[in-house]
């Protein structure tokens, strides 16, 4: 089933939480691997959004998609409710903040010497909470792409996000592996399908791997 009628919600990069005024928890996405899939998507689909975290503005000017910038975790699933469209597809490539300061200080937080603890709270499981809203008939039926960065055990955790989210597809990165994951141009991808596929890439450009992972899509997309 082509994209060719579909709309195409792709998120990258990551999420910011912040502590005080000046300070923040975050991680290492570049967004790159949401750009690949944006412009993967944008050449395949009738439309393609780009829902995004903070990124350096170069990777998104004079694009074929329409972006949405957004800021905490809470943001981008926010966002997302309003971009979810019956039949879309959604491309989890972010890497959204998996907990937030307890408490964000108004003012800058001022430095004693001493230790400081800092106490987390989790931010909301975007997947997991689309996921339930879509049963539950608040978010229309949409298509779901996730992805898993790993570091150990990682076939392991991959399936159980693709259970525990309820994926159709989860795109598996080793991200302690030398030209995968964080900040690199190439990927090094493993699809896991619903069904039960798995679809070893090898290293390719994060463009590349973006197409093979739409081929995936479009092969597995219901009418
Ligand atoms: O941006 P780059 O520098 O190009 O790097 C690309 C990448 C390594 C960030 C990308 O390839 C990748 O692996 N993205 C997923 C990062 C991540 O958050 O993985 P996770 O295994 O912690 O999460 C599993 C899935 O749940 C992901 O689809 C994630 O987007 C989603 N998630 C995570 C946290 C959260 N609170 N809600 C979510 O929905």
């Amino acid at each position: 089933m082509s994209l060719r009628d579909r709309t195409v919600i792709v998120t990258g990069g990551p999420t910011r939480e912040w502590i005080d005024p000046v300070r923040y928890i975050s991680n290492a996405s570049s967004g790159k691997m949401g750009v690949a899939l944006a412009d993967e998507a944008a050449s395949r689909a009738r439309a393609a959004v780009f829902v995004h975290g903070p990124v350096e503005g170069a990777l998104l000017t004079g694009k074929p998609w329409r972006a949405v910038a957004v800021e905490s975790t809470q943001d981008m699933l926010e966002a997302l409710r309003r971009e979810i469209v019956p039949g879309a597809v959604l491309v989890m490539a972010a890497a959204p903040a998996d907990y937030r300061p307890a408490e964000r200080s108004a003012v800058k937080m001022k430095k004693s010497g001493d230790e400081l603890v800092l106490r987390l709270t989790p931010t909301p499981d975007i997947l997991k909470t689309l996921a339930r809203e879509r049963e539950e008939g608040t978010v229309p039926p949409f298509f779901a792409v996730g992805f898993a960065a790993e570091t150990h055990n990682i076939e392991a955790y991959a399936l159980g996000k693709l259970a525990e989210k309820r994926l159709d597809m989860i795109c598996l990165n080793d991200v302690s592996a030398e030209g995968a994951g964080f900040g690199t141009d190439t990927n090094i991808i493993t699809m896991f399908c619903r069904g039960g596929e798995r679809i070893a890439l090898p290293i390719m450009s994060k463009r590349a791997a973006a197409a093979r992972i739409f081929d995936e899509v479009e092969r597995r997309l219901p009418a």
